[in-house]
C-alpha cells in the first residue's frame, strides 16, 4: 500500500479565528433538501453531514439555513435557525460531527429575492430595491417534470414574487435576526458561523449594484452597499462574543450581470468585513440564473480553478484566512497553500462525490477516491426541489441505511457479476466490501461499457473508468476482471 502523503500542506492542521482544524480542506456549503418539512434537522441530514465528518474534513459548512425559517426560505427542506425549539436537533448534528474530530459552522442566510418558499406561501420578499424582473431561458432546457416542479413557484395567484422594498428600521430588524440566528448556532454548539453574503441572496442583493438602487446610507457607493453586512457582522459579534468565529462568503464576481459586483467592489467589500471583524473569507461568486450558461460559471464555476484569481487577489488586499474554493484539483490546492496564494481549500461537488477524500489525502490512498465528473446531477436535483444525488455516489443521501446497504458479512460467497460497464462495477464493488470474492466478466477488451462511450462527449467522464481500473487487488485474465473481496476497503 502506497502510504506516501502527496499532498501535506492540505493535510496539515491551521486555524481561523482561534478555531483549531485538523486540516485545511473544508466542505463547501451544499444546500440538500434533506432537512425536515418543518425547518428541523432529519436523521437522513444528520447522517448525511456525519459520514462527510467521518471522512475526515477538518471543516463543515452546513447547507444554506434560514434565519427567519419558514420566511426566507429558497429550498422546502431547509434547515431554521429562526427558533429556539431547532437548537436541540441542531445540537445532535453538530454532536455527530464533533465525534470525528471535524470542526462545524452553520451558514446563516437570508435568501431575499431568491425565497422561493415566501413566493409560494404569498408572502412578501424584502429586498433593498425590487429589482427587474429577467426573462429566463431555462425553461427549454427542461422536461415536462421538471417545469411541474417549477409552476408552483409562480405563488398563490400565479403572478411570481410580491417584493417589498425594506426601510431603514426593517433592515435594522433583518440585521437582528442574523445575530439571534448565530446565539442559537453556538447555543447548538457550532464552532463558527458564516454569513451568506453571496449568490443573489439577500445581503448580496445590497451589495449589487445591480439590484441595489437605493439612495440612503445603505445604497450608492460600495461602503454604503456593504453597510448591512458590516452592520450584520458587528452585531453578531456582539450579540454572541467577539472571539466567535464569523466566516463570510462573497462574490468576487457577477457574471453576466450588468453593473454587477465586480472584482473592485469585492476588495472593497472584504477590507471592510475584515475591519468589522470577520474572521476569513470565503471567495465565491455568482452568474445570472436566467442564463443556463452561466450557472457553469459561478457559483458552481465549470473551468477548473476559475475562482483561484479572486482568492489571490483577496489574499493580496487583507490578512485573515482566506478560503478558495469552485473546482479546486488536490495539486492545484497544494501549489497554491505553497505559494500562499490562499489558506484553506473548500471543496464541494468532490466531497459529495466522496466523502472519504480527506482521509484518503492523509493515509497516501489518494487514488482511492472517487471522481467527482462535474455533470450537474446534484444542483439540478435541488433546482426541482428535490433532494440531492450524486451520480458517482449511490450513498449520498442513503447514508442513514448505510448499516444495511455495507456491512461485512459472516458468509463469504464466490460471486459472478457478468458485464464490467458502470453498474457491473459498482456493483462488484459493494459486494467486494461486504468481503465477498468477486469476479467480473466482460465480453468487451475494455472495462466502463457505456461510460466509455460517453467519454467520447464529456472526459471527466473517463475518470470514473480510470478510478474503478486503479481499485486494488484486481487481476485481469483475459477478459475477466477478478476482485479479492477481503483486500477492498474503500
Ligand atoms: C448541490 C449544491 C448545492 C449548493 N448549495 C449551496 C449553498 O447552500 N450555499 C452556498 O453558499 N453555496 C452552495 N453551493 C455552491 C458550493 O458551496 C461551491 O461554492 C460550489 O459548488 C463550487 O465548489 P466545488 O467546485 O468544489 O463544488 C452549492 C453547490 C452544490 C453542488
Ligand atoms: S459527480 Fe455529478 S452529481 Fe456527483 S458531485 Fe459531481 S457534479 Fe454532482
Amino acid at each position: 500500500m502506497n502510504l506516501q502523503v502527496k499532498h501535506p500542506l492540505l493535510a496539515a492542521p491551521a486555524s481561523i479565528g482561534g478555531l483549531e482544524l485538523k486540516n485545511k480542506i473544508i466542505m463547501a456549503p451544499m444546500g440538500s433538501n434533506f432537512a425536515g418539512e418543518d425547518g428541523h434537522t432529519t436523521e437522513q441530514l444528520e447522517s448525511y453531514y456525519e459520514e462527510r465528518a467521518k471522512g475526515g474534513v477538518g471543516l463543515i459548512i452546513l447547507e444554506t439555513s434560514a434565519i427567519t425559517w419558514p420566511a426566507g426560505a429558497s429550498m422546502p427542506y431547509m434547515i431554521g435557525f429562526s427558533k429556539d425549539e431547532f437548537v436541540s436537533d441542531l445540537n445532535s448534528l453538530t454532536q455527530r460531527v464533533h465525534q470525528h474530530g471535524a470542526k462545524i459552522a452553520a451558514q446563516l442566510n437570508h435568501s431575499g429575492k431568491i425565497a422561493q418558499e415566501d413566493t409560494i406561501a404569498g408572502r412578501p420578499i424584502p429586498v433593498p430595491s425590487i429589482p427587474k424582473s429577467e426573462p429566463s431561458d431555462m425553461f427549454g432546457l427542461l422536461t415536462q417534470d421538471e417545469i411541474m416542479n417549477f409552476i408552483k413557484a409562480g405563488g398563490p395567484d400565479g403572478k411570481g414574487p410580491r417584493y417589498h422594498e425594506l426601510t431603514i428600521d426593517e433592515i435594522k430588524i433583518e440585521i437582528n435576526h442574523f445575530a439571534q440566528a448565530a446565539k442559537r448556532a453556538k447555543l447548538a454548539n457550532f464552532d463558527a458561523v458564516e454569513i451568506h453574503a453571496g449568490h443573489g441572496y439577500l445581503i448580496s442583493s445590497f451589495l449589487s449594484p445591480a439590484v441595489n438602487k437605493r439612495t440612503d446610507q445603505y445604497g450608492g457607493s460600495t461602503e454604503n452597499r456593504a453597510r448591512f453586512l458590516i452592520e450584520v457582522i458587528q452585531a453578531i459579534k456582539q450579540e454572541v462574543s467577539a472571539d466567535f468565529p464569523v466566516l463570510v462568503r462573497l462574490d468576487a464576481n457577477e457574471y453576466r450581470i450588468d453593473g454587477g459586483i465586480t472584482p473592485k467592489d469585492f476588495l472593497v467589500t472584504a477590507r471592510l468585513a475584515e475591519k468589522a471583524g470577520a474572521d476569513a473569507l470565503d471567495v465565491s461568486s455568482y452568474g445570472n440564473t436566467s442564463k443556463g450558461i452561466a450557472f457553469t460559471e459561478a457559483p458552481l464555476v465549470h473551468e477548473p480553478g476559475g475562482f483561484l484569481k479572486y482568492a489571490r487577489m483577496a489574499k493580496e488586499t487583507v490578512s485573515i484566512p482566506i478560503i478558495a474554493v469552485g473546482r479546486i484539483e488536490l495539486d492545484v490546492a497544494e501549489n497554491g497553500l505553497k505559494n500562499k496564494d490562499f489558506d484553506f481549500v473548500a471543496m464541494g461537488r468532490k466531497l459529495l462525490a466522496d466523502p472519504g477524500l480527506p482521509n484518503k489525502i492523509s493515509s497516501g490512498q489518494e487514488h482511492l477516491i472517487r471522481p467527482c465528473i462535474y455533470c450537474y446531477v446534484c444542483v439540478s436535483q435541488i433546482f426541482i426541489n428535490k433532494p440531492m444525488m450524486c451520480a458517482v455516489n449511490s450513498q449520498l443521501g442513503n447514508e442513514f441505511r448505510n448499516e444495511k446497504i455495507i456491512f461485512s458479512t459472516a458468509r463469504q460467497k464466490n460471486i459472478l457479476v457478468v458485464g464490467a460497464g458502470p453498474s457491473g462495477m459498482e456493483a462488484a464493488r459493494l459486494l467486494a466490501m461486504q468481503g465477498h470474492h468477486v469476479e467480473i466478466w466482460e465480453k468487451d477488451k475494455d472495462i466502463g461499457g457505456t461510460v466509455r462511450v460517453a467519454t467520447l462527449a464529456y472526459e471527466p467522464n473517463g475518470q470514473l473508468i480510470k478510478y474503478s481500473a486503479k481499485l486494488p487487488q484486481r487481476t485481469q485474465s483475459n477478459n475477466k476482471e477478478k476482485y479479492g473481496g477481503n483486500d477492498r476497503k474503500d
